[in-house]
């Protein structure tokens, strides 16, 4: 226990009670005078898991803090400082969220490539709010005649440009810091992520997304959502990510007729809806232009 005291700089008390508490949660374990992490801490929070989630809960750490607002945001519908307008004030919340975003894109990818037709005549994917710019590294580095536009505020793309660097495609890969809103994403796209995107904003501004979307795509484009879907009953999952959704963003989940409707307002046609496995990873949506 000095040890492991020394090592994260705290008292031995407060290291004893705090390790007490993750024996009796399942986090550690007890080996003769020795703790080690058990096997589910290590299948998710170290590198010798299949993806490791400690940014989620160094994220954890800031979302606490936010947590103390929720009385505020309840009676007011809505958060006093949404996420976004928190991240200009505190600049170390941008990168920190996208290394969370990124740990989920990690566990999502294989799912994507496995799910996303990709036809060899395809040629320009933009990937609206693609953060980190691990789904479009994947994806450029999977098909070799794709190049892509990753749209993110700047709050969001600190850490980006040296990721597609990292991965020798900055031949391929541009950032195109700016909102949504303002959209200038070009003509020819042929396929579009908008992956986990939409529960960031209100219904009518994804109707309005998807329409530009829809405007910005080459006949035979693939569209492509990744999100949470809103079901008539809430499991408590949906349910604590709606309250999260409320205080950060005030924005909220969206239900599958939903998309459906928005989609087919823009053209878009042949939906399929995939629910992926374990439920907790959210379902896509293809649409074809
Ligand atoms: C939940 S994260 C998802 C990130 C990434 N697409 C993924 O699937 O891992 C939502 C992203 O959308 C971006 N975003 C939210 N509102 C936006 C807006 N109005 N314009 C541009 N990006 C926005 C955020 O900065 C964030 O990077």
């Amino acid at each position: 226990m000095e040890e492991l005291a020394a090592r994260i700089d705290s008292s031995l008390r407060g290291t004893a009670t705090l390790v007490d508490f993750l024996v009796a949660i399942g986090y550690l374990e007890k080996e003769d005078d020795a703790f080690a992490n058990t096997a589910s801490t290590q299948r998710w929070f170290t590198s010798a898991g299949q993806v490791d989630y400690t940014p989620g809960l160094l994220w954890t750490h800031e979302a606490w803090a936010m947590m103390g607002s929720l009385a505020e945001t309840v009676r007011k519908g809505e958060p006093e400082q949404t996420l976004w307008e928190a991240m200009i004030e505190k600049p170390h919340l941008g990168p920190l969220f996208s290394s969370y975003m990124g740990a989920f894109a990690a566990d999502l990818g294989p799912d994507l490539l496995r799910h996303v037709p990709v036809s060899p005549d395809y040629r320009r994917l933009l990937d609206l709010g693609g953060s980190h710019g691990l789904h479009s590294i994947r994806f450029c580095q999977h098909y070799p005649q794709l190049a892509a536009v990753i749209v993110d505020m700047p709050s969001a793309l600190t850490e980006t440009g040296p990721e597609i660097e990292k991965a020798g495609l900055s031949q391929r890969i541009s950032l195109s810091p700016g909102t949504l809103q303002e959209h200038e994403w070009g003509e020819a796209n042929d396929l579009v992520f908008y992956l986990s995107v939409a529960h960031n904003h209100s219904a009518e501004e994804n109707r309005l997304a998807i329409r530009q979307i829809g405007d910005s795509m080459n006949p035979g484009g693939l569209l492509v959502i990744h999100e949470y879907l809103a079901e008539t009953s809430l499991d408590a999952l949906n349910a604590a990510f709606r309250l999260t959704l409320l205080l950060e963003t005030g924005t909220q989940t969206h239900r599958h007729e939903d998309y459906c409707a928005w989609l087919l307002a823009a053209g878009f046609s042949a939906i399929e809806r995939i629910d992926l496995e374990p439920r907790e990873k959210g379902s896509l949506i293809l649409a074809r232009r």
